[in-house]
Formats: C-alpha cells, sequence, structure tokens
C-alpha cells in the first residue's frame, strides 16, 4: 500500500465542548499553528457552533465539519439536523457513527449506513467511525467486528461516492481513557479495513481511501501513530481542544 496515493487527515472531534465564543477564540489560536501543514486539517464542532468556526476559519487552511447528521432532508425528527442543512451552510464533513452515538444515542449499523448516504448525497465528506469495544477485542472478534461495521456502513453505496469516506478506526477502549492503540495495534486494524474496502471496491479504491487512526492520540504518541503505512492521520478528541498540541499532532502529520 502506498501512504503518498493517499492524503493524511488530522480532524478534532470537539465533541460537546465550547461555545460559539470560545469557538472562534480557539480557532483563532489554531491558525497560525497550523499555517502551511503538509495534511488535511480539520475541525469538527458542536452544530451551534459551526457558524462561528466557519467564519473564524474563513482563509486558512482549517476546513469544518459536523459531528453527525440525520438521514431524512428534513421531517419531524426533533432535535435532529439534516446533509442539507450542513452544506447549505458551507460545511465540509461530518462524523458519521462516532461509538458516542453509538453507545449513548442508539446508533446502530443500519443508521449508519443511512446517515452516511444522505451525507454523501449533499456531496459532504464523511468520517465515519468504526471500532470494537474491549470485551470485542479480548473476545479476538475485532478483525471481524471492524469488517462488518465497514461492510454495512458502506452498503449501496458506489465506488464514486466511497472517494468522499475517510473511515476513522476508534477502538472504543481507547477513546477518552488515555489508553492509546499501539502503533502496531492501529496499523493492524487499519490493514484490515484497508482489505475490507479492496474487498468491496478495488485495490484503488482501498489504497486511496484515508483511514484514521482514533483514540487518545495526543502531542506524546502521534508521531509512532501516523507514521505506520495504513494510518492516514487521526481524529483526535482530547487533544483538539488544546490549540498547542493539536497543532503538534498536525505537524507529525505533515512529515
Ligand atoms: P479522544 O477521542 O482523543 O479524546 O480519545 C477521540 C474520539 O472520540 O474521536
Amino acid at each position: 500500500m502506498n501512504k503518498a496515493k493517499r492524503d493524511a487527515i488530522i480532524a478534532g472531534n470537539w465533541k460537546m465542548n465550547k461555545t460559539p465564543s470560545e469557538t472562534t477564540a480557539l480557532i483563532n489560536e489554531m491558525k497560525p499553528l497550523v499555517a502551511g501543514a503538509d495534511c488535511k486539517v480539520v475541525l469538527c464542532v458542536p452544530f451551534v457552533d459551526l457558524d462561528a468556526a466557519l467564519k473564524a476559519s474563513e482563509g486558512s487552511n482549517i476546513e469544518i465539519g459536523a459531528e453527525n447528521c440525520h438521514f431524512e432532508k428534513s421531517g419531524a425528527y426533533t432535535g435532529e439536523v439534516s446533509a442539507p442543512m450542513l452544506k447549505e451552510m458551507g460545511v465540509k464533513y461530518v462524523i458519521i457513527g462516532h461509538s458516542e452515538r453509538r453507545q449513548y444515542f442508539g446508533e446502530t449499523d443500519v443508521t449508519v449506513n443511512l446517515r452516511t448516504k444522505a451525507a454523501l448525497a449533499e456531496g459532504l465528506k464523511v468520517i465515519l467511525c468504526v471500532g470494537e469495544t474491549l470485551e470485542q477485542r479480548e473476545q479476538n472478534i475485532t478483525a471481524e467486528l471492524v469488517a462488518m461495521q465497514t461492510k454495512i456502513a458502506l452498503g449501496g453505496i458506489s465506488k464514486e461516492d466511497a472517494a468522499n469516506v475517510i473511515i476513522a478506526y476508534e477502538p472504543v477502549w481507547a477513546i477518552g481513557t488515555g489508553k492509546t492503540a499501539t502503533a502496531e495495534q492501529a496499523e493492524e486494524v487499519c490493514a484490515i479495513i484497508r482489505n475490507v474496502v479492496a474487498d468491496i471496491y478495488d485495490t484503488d479504491t482501498a489504497e486511496a481511501m484515508t483511514i484514521q487512526y482514533g483514540g487518545s492520540m495526543n502531542a506524546k504518541n502521534c508521531d509512532e501513530l501516523v507514521a505506520k503505512t495504513n494510518v492516514d492521520g487521526g481524529l483526535i478528541g482530547g487533544a483538539s481542544l488544546k490549540a498547542e498540541d493539536f497543532s503538534v499532532i498536525v505537524k507529525a502529520a505533515s512529515k
């Protein structure tokens, strides 16, 4: 597999953090630190912060994403936000299927697939999250589980649309826990995902797809992780809320 064939992306996932004014301040702090990065830089922020994030990032190399979107274009879905709404705002990316959505908000592989299709239909780039729990890892079903999540999520999605999918391998046991997967574990599962993508589509599509690692990636452990052949950057939670730490990770992925 040839890393040069694809973009490394460092994407922040702010989760439920920062108000609009705090968003403006943090992005203004980040802009000079990540300017000139040799990887893509994305910040996925809460819906109410999107407007502030888009304004603050204007003219910079930071692109903005949302943290979820619904699978219908509009309708009686109280509290939800649709892909056309995000598109009209100028949002470029959306995270779909984050393990916190699966764990706390009843997302299933099927709704992840529907949401992915809806986002792609609007031309948004999808950061599709897959990953096993600790129990599943200990049961030795990581490969099957992650393959199944990937296959269901990409079901019915054309090769052309798959070019707008980024997969984030996020072992649930590593998210927000300070327990990072070793670079070898991350590489192993990202390579498995890439083979699954090659099976669904073809080798070219798999080689061109950005597959990130996520889960307690930080300024200290990022170098080793992003250096791996099949790890094309990261989805960063906690460390994306600190400008300095986030910029160190962006620099690691730019090497
Ligand atoms: P973390 O979160 O970096 O805080 O572990 C990663 C994620 O949930 O995307």
